[in-house]
């Protein structure tokens, strides 16, 4: 499945944001930054979901992940929640963990000063989560740039540990330029972050989603990857994550940037049936350095 997406890192980054915002994806080889960046991710997992005093390397990295994929039905799900909880809010505050971002950026050929990106979010897929309501919005079909975010936004993803093409999420690829109907027009940003937030765990009744029967969709495309690899895409893909029946947690990173640049000429993926509100690029961060 991966073979339909690119594998060769354009040399000239605008080519690389260009051939993104017309929709194609690229699933790039793990290197040294991106490797550093899913061990640093693995090690604040283990501490805090795990609670054990190990040191995470290339050489037990597989086997971290494993232990951390099993440990909701070791620990209980309660205890794996709550070590999440610690590790988002780290990923927050700890300037470290933006550094890394920054190192992966430079290695994907962006110049760091030139970016606007929101910090590190690190995602769990429990085993059966998609059957649980508290989850239903992550489960949604939906683009990003519904939920206000630019369309001039790149995402960046990267799994933990490796993951098969079930365990990953898909795009429906056909709808990237072709309109959907959708909830968007009922997202505000500046409400969500007064009443919301990206990190509240509330229960929305109301939250942009496709407003389609999902096998009007046309196919969905999924794909594997290994541990460390980056997935970037416009933040104007139509996607869902899959469902996870698999017995295992799953772990993943993501991160968003913008291109000051691209914000400023518009080189964007169309917007096709984006309504939504507001602009969540005001509260991305800036490189330190540059501030
Ligand atoms: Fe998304």
């Amino acid at each position: 499945m991966s073979v339909l997406f690119s594998d060769d890192l354009p040399a000239d980054n605008e080519s690389l944001r260009r051939r993104i915002f017309q929709g194609e994806i690229f699933l790039l080889p793990a290197g040294a930054a991106s490797l550093c960046l899913c061990d640093a991710l693995l090690q604040i997992a283990s501490d805090n979901i795990l609670g054990e005093k190990q040191t995470v390397t290339a050489g037990n990295r597989q086997v971290v992940a494993a232990a951390l994929r099993a440990a909701p039905g070791r620990s209980g799900e309660e205890g794996a929640r709550a070590g999440h909880a610690i590790v988002k809010e780290a990923l927050l505050a700890e300037p470290t963990f933006d550094e890394l971002l920054l190192a992966v950026l430079d290695e994907c050929g962006f110049e760091r000063q030139e970016v606007l990106f929101d910090p590190l979010r690190m995602r769990i897929s429990y085993d059966g989560g998609y059957k649980e309501e508290i989850n239903r919005r992550s489960n949604s079909v939906h683009r990003d740039t519904w939920y206000a975010n630019s369309q001039s936004q790149i995402n960046f993803w990267m799994p933990l540990h490796d993951v098969s093409a079930a365990d990953a999420f898909s795009f429906y690829l056909k709808n990237f330029a072709s309109a959907v109907p959708n909830t968007s027009e009922q997202f505000d940003y500046d409400l969500w972050m007064k009443t919301t937030g990206w990190q509240s765990s509330m229960i929305l009744s109301t939250f942009p989603t496709a407003d389609a029967d999902p096998r009007s969709l046309g196919e969905r495309t999924s794909f594997s990857a290994r541990a460390g690899q980056l997935l970037l895409f416009s933040a104007s893909h139509l996607h869902q994550t899959n469902p996870n029946d698999s017995g295992l947690a799953r772990y993943s990173v993501d991160f968003r940037i913008v291109h000051r640049a691209d914000l400023a000429s518009g080189l964007a993926a169309p917007n096709v049936d984006n309504l939504s509100q507001g602009d969540a690029t005001r509260d991305y961060r800036k490189n330190s350095d540059d501030v």
